[in-house]
C-alpha cells in the first residue's frame, strides 16, 4: 500500500501533467503547422495574395552568385536585439582566392527611452555610437562603406533603400514605421557632420546569419534566428518572387514568419498563457508564432503557467512570491539555468530562491517540468517552421534527397540547454527527404553586413 504522502504526491503530479501537457503536440499536429505555414509562404510570395498573408516572404535583394567582391575595411551596424553594435571588418582575399575576415567591435545598451522615443532620438544614438567607435580607432577621416543589419521587417525597394513595415520586440521608436530606414540614417549622421559613411546595404539578421555561414559552406542557403525574436530566410526562384521583376536566378527571401498566426492559424494550438503574453505586449495581435518561440517571451510564459500551478495549489503550497507575481520577472535565461540541472535540483533551487520562494523538492521537480514543457514546445513548433521552409525547397528542386546546411544564430539557440537538439531532431523527423546540416554562426550579423556590402560595392564598381 502506499503511503498517504505518496498517494498525494503521485495526485498532484497527475494533475500537473495533466496542465502540462496542453504544451504537447504530437506530430501531426506539426505537419499541421508546418502546412500552414507553407500556406502563407505560398500566399506571401504571390502577388495577388501577398497583401493578406502572415508570412511576409519580404524580397531581399540579396541574390545568387555574386561575382566577386572588394577587399578593404567595412563598418558594420547591428540593431535588433537588446543591444546595437559596431563592428569593424577587414575583408581580404586569402591564398585560394577566398575571403579572410577580421573583425573588432563594440557592443553599445540601448537606453529604454531611446527604444521609444522618436527616430530621430534613435538614429542620433546610433550615430553617436559610431561615432564614439571611430574615435577608438582613430577612423573618422575615412569615409567606409558600411552595412547595416536591422533586424525588423523591412519592405526593401534596393539592397540599400526600404521602409520599416513594423516593429517587433518591444521597439516602439515613433516615426520609423513606413520611413526609409537607410534615409533615417543617412540624416542622423549628416546632423552630426562628424565624419561621413556609405551606407550600401541593409540586411536583416538571418540574412547576414546565412551569407556569414555561407563563406564557410557553400550549401548554406538558409539563415535563421532564434534569439529574442524568430524568424528565417533562404534562397527562393526568382520566377516565384512575384514582387519582383525577373525570372531568371534566385533570391534570398527574408520570411518573417513571426508574424505567422496573426490571421488566425494558430488559434487551435494557442493556449491560454500565450492569449496573456501577447495581450499584455507593446504589440497585441502581431508576432503570434514568434511569441510561442522567441527569448523575449518565453520566460514570461513560463511565469504564468507557474502562477497556473500555484493557484490551482499544486505549487509552493498555493503561494507565489511578490517577485512571481511581477511581470518579467522570470526571465529566459532562467529556463537555461533550470534545464541544465543535472538531478541534484541545485541550480533549480537557486534560482527559485532568487525569486523569493522556498521549494520543497517536488516544487523544483514540477518547475523543471514546467520549463521543459514551455521550451520544448518553442523548439517544435519552430522546427515546424524549418521544415516548412526546407521541404519547399526540396519540392523547387524536384530531387529525391536534397542536401542542404542552415546558418543559424540567436541566444535560445545558443544557449539553452537542450533547445537544439529538441529542435534538429524535429526537424529532420518533419523534412526526411532531406539532409540537414547545422552550422552556427559566430558574429554573424555584422561579418555578414560586411561581405553583402564588400558584394554590393563590387557590383556598383
Ligand atoms: C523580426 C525579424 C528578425 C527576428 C530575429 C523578429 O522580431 O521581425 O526581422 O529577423 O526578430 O531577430
Amino acid at each position: 500500500m502506499p503511503s498517504n504522502r505518496a498517494r498525494i504526491d503521485r495526485g498532484r503530479m497527475q494533475k500537473v501533467q495533466q496542465i502540462l501537457s496542453e504544451f504537447h503536440l504530437q506530430k501531426e499536429e506539426l505537419l499541421e503547422v508546418m502546412q500552414r505555414i507553407q500556406q502563407e509562404m505560398e500566399k506571401g510570395l504571390r502577388l495577388e495574395t501577398h497583401k493578406t498573408a502572415s508570412v511576409k516572404m519580404l524580397p531581399t535583394y540579396v541574390r545568387s552568385t555574386p561575382d566577386g567582391s572588394e577587399v578593404g575595411d567595412f563598418l558594420a551596424l547591428d540593431l535588433g536585439g537588446t543591444n546595437f553594435r559596431v563592428m569593424l571588418v577587414k575583408v581580404s582575399e586569402d591564398a585560394q582566392g577566398g575571403w579572410k575576415i577580421e573583425t573588432s567591435n563594440q557592443m553599445y545598451d540601448i537606453p529604454a527611452d531611446v527604444m521609444t522615443g522618436t527616430a530621430e532620438m534613435l538614429f542620433d544614438y546610433i550615430a553617436q555610437c559610431i561615432s564614439n567607435f571611430l574615435d577608438q580607432y582613430s577612423m573618422k577621416d575615412k569615409k567606409l562603406p558600411l552595412g547595416f543589419t536591422f533586424s525588423f521587417p523591412v519592405r526593401h525597394e534596393d539592397i540599400d533603400k526600404g521602409i520599416l513595415l513594423n516593429w517587433t520586440k518591444g521597439f516602439k521608436t515613433s516615426g520609423v514605421e513606413g520611413n526609409n530606414v537607410v534615409g533615417l540614417l543617412r540624416d542622423a549622421i549628416k546632423r552630426r557632420g562628424d565624419f561621413e559613411m556609405d551606407v550600401v546595404a541593409m540586411v536583416n539578421d538571418t540574412v547576414a546569419t546565412m551569407i556569414s555561414c555561407y563563406y564557410e559552406d557553400h550549401s548554406c542557403e538558409v539563415g535563421m534566428i532564434v534569439g529574442t525574436g524568430c524568424n528565417a530566410c533562404y534562397m527562393e526562384e526568382m520566377k516565384n518572387v512575384e514582387l519582383v521583376e525577373g525570372e531568371e536566378g534566385r533570391m534570398c527571401v527574408n520570411t518573417e514568419w513571426g508574424g505567422f498566426g496573426d490571421t488566425g492559424e494558430l488559434e487551435k494550438f494557442r493556449l491560454e498563457y500565450d492569449c496573456v503574453v501577447d495581450e499584455a505586449s507593446v504589440n497585441p495581435g502581431y508576432q503570434l508564432y514568434e511569441k510561442i518561440i522567441g527569448g523575449k517571451y518565453m520566460g514570461e510564459l513560463t511565469r504564468l503557467v507557474l502562477l497556473k500551478l500555484v493557484n490551482q495549489n499544486l505549487l509552493f503550497n498555493g503561494e507565489a512570491s511578490q517577485l512571481m507575481k511581477t511581470r518579467g520577472s522570470f526571465e529566459t535565461r532562467l529556463l537555461s539555468q533550470i534545464e541544465s540541472d543535472t538531478g541534484d535540483q541545485k541550480q533549480i533551487y537557486n534560482v527559485l530562491t532568487t525569486l523569493g520562494v522556498l521549494p520543497s523538492k517536488a516544487d523544483c521537480e514540477i518547475v523543471h517540468l514546467a520549463c521543459e514543457s514551455v521550451s520544448t514546445r518553442a523548439a517544435h513548433v519552430c522546427a515546424a517552421g524549418l521544415a516548412g521552409v526546407i521541404n519547399r525547397m526540396w519540392k523547387n528542386k524536384c530531387k529525391e534527397t536534397m542536401k542542404i546546411t542552415v546558418g543559424i544564430d540567436g541566444s535560445v539557440y545558443k544557449y539553452h540547454p537542450h533547445f537544439k537538439h529538441r529542435f534538429h531532431t524535429m526537424v529532420r523527423e518533419l523534412a526526411p527527404c532531406c539532409d540537414i546540416t547545422f552550422l552556427q554562426s559566430n558574429e554573424g550579423s555584422g561579418r555578414g553586413a560586411a561581405l553583402i556590402s564588400a558584394v554590393a560595392c563590387k557590383m556598383a564598381s
